[in-house]
């Protein structure tokens, strides 16, 4: 997607082709900056610290990650040690585990001469895939706005979103944007409502600043907001993004989905999750059995920002000696959710939709 007019991905292989470059998403949106990676340590980190970040760019990140501790070892142990290293990194979202799976299995098998360069290829083929992916969701979503602005001739459409799922959040387009990014390109009158998403303020620095970027009309508000509007009739449709669903429809995303649920629910505010398959855990029926991460009390105890004079600052919001408690995610019931924008089209966030349009994932 676009940053001041140049395409970019939020992750790519450097010049060297040994190198694999992000954007550090702890910068923005005060200012675009790249790392170069180039080590498993360096993965690691950028997963743990969220220089990068979003489901569907941690399993991409950890494909990276094999190839390049695979550069500096390929024996069998740096290749076990590598795996169980970058899916500790983050333990909620599957993709991460589901892409470092994908790379163990293609490269256990091979002699360690061949690992390196099968793993970059790999790599590459797994980041070209989402790509691939997104673009598909981008246009069964887009169906779906299609249908619900043909109910509003001549008015604008507002969304509501969550947290990001947007670009930055997969190699390109997002999941949850992919339907707004082509609803805006092909004429279609929207409006998003971008929730902040405390307490690491996603929606604010991130979501805003694709937004911004590409020229989509949109609105900050604080997550307190979001029931408000929906009682306003302010909200059309609701798209979030989803870091674990399981078999049974359920969907684990960024702390403060359900919320958005329950309140699109009782306003009858149609609520889609925009869900790749490298999203959807087949080996888990219920929500219940999903790891939710807690982070930091400090995510939640301070607020980093830019002051007007230019300097990155952090400061303290609670008193000295108050406990905080920071889960990253919570887990929306299947029944709340309209439905599943996948790769294959809309699904009924329900067992027999989705071992309908997955049924090979089934047999794994
Ligand atoms: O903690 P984050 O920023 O990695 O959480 C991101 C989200 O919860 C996204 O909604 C999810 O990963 C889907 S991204 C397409």
């Amino acid at each position: 997607m676009r940053v001041r007019g140049q395409d970019y991905r939020s992750l790519w292989l450097d010049e060297d082709g040994l190198g694999v470059v992000i954007i550090d998403q702890t910068a923005l949106p005060h200012s675009f900056e790249t790392r170069r990676l180039t080590s498993l340590d360096d993965a690691v980190t950028a997963i743990a610290d969220m220089w990068v970040r979003g489901a569907p760019l941690i399993g991409a990140a950890a494909a990276y990650g094999v190839a390049l501790a695979m550069q500096a070892d390929d024996s069998d142990a740096a290749l076990h040690e590598a795996c169980e290293r970058l899916v500790a990194a983050r333990p909620t979202a599957v993709n991460l585990a589901w892409a470092v799976e994908e790379m163990h299995r293609l490269l256990s098998p091979l002699i360690p001469i061949e690992r390196a360069p099968a793993a970059y290829a790999a790599a590459a083929a797994l980041a070209d895939e989402d790509v691939a992916i997104n673009a598909a969701i981008g246009d069964h979503g887009l169906e779906l706005i299609r249908a619900i602005a043909a109910t509003k001739p001549g008015q604008t459409l507002n969304i509501m979103t969550h947290c990001n799922a947007g670009w930055l959040a997969t190699v390109d387009w997002g999941t949850a944007t992919a339907p707004i990014y082509k609803a805006h390109e092909e004429g279609i009158a929207l409006h998003v409502w971008v929730s902040e998403t405390r307490p690491r303020n996603q929606g604010a620095s991130l979501t805003a600043w694709e937004m911004n970027e590409h020229g989509v009309p949109h609105t900050l508000i604080v997550d307190n907001s979001a029931g408000h509007l929906m009682q306003l009739g302010q909200v059309d449709l609701i798209i979030v993004g989803t870091d674990r669903t399981t078999a049974c429809g359920d969907v684990c995303n960024k702390i403060g989905t359900y919320l958005k649920a329950l309140a699109a629910h009782d306003n009858g505010v149609p609520f889609y999750v925009a869900a790749p398959s490298p999203s959807i855990d087949f080996t888990m029926q219920s929500g219940r059995e999903i790891p939710i991460e807690t982070r930091s009390a400090r995510e939640v105890t301070h607020m980093a920002g830019r002051t007007d004079a230019g300097a990155m600052e952090s400061v303290r919001i609670s008193p000295e000696g108050t406990a905080a408690l920071n889960y990253g995610f919570d887990v929306t019931p299947a029944r709340l959710v309209s439905g599943l924008i996948t790769e294959r089209g809309v699904v009924a966030a329900t067992a027999e939709a989705l071992a309908a349009a997955f049924p090979e994932r089934l047999a794994l």
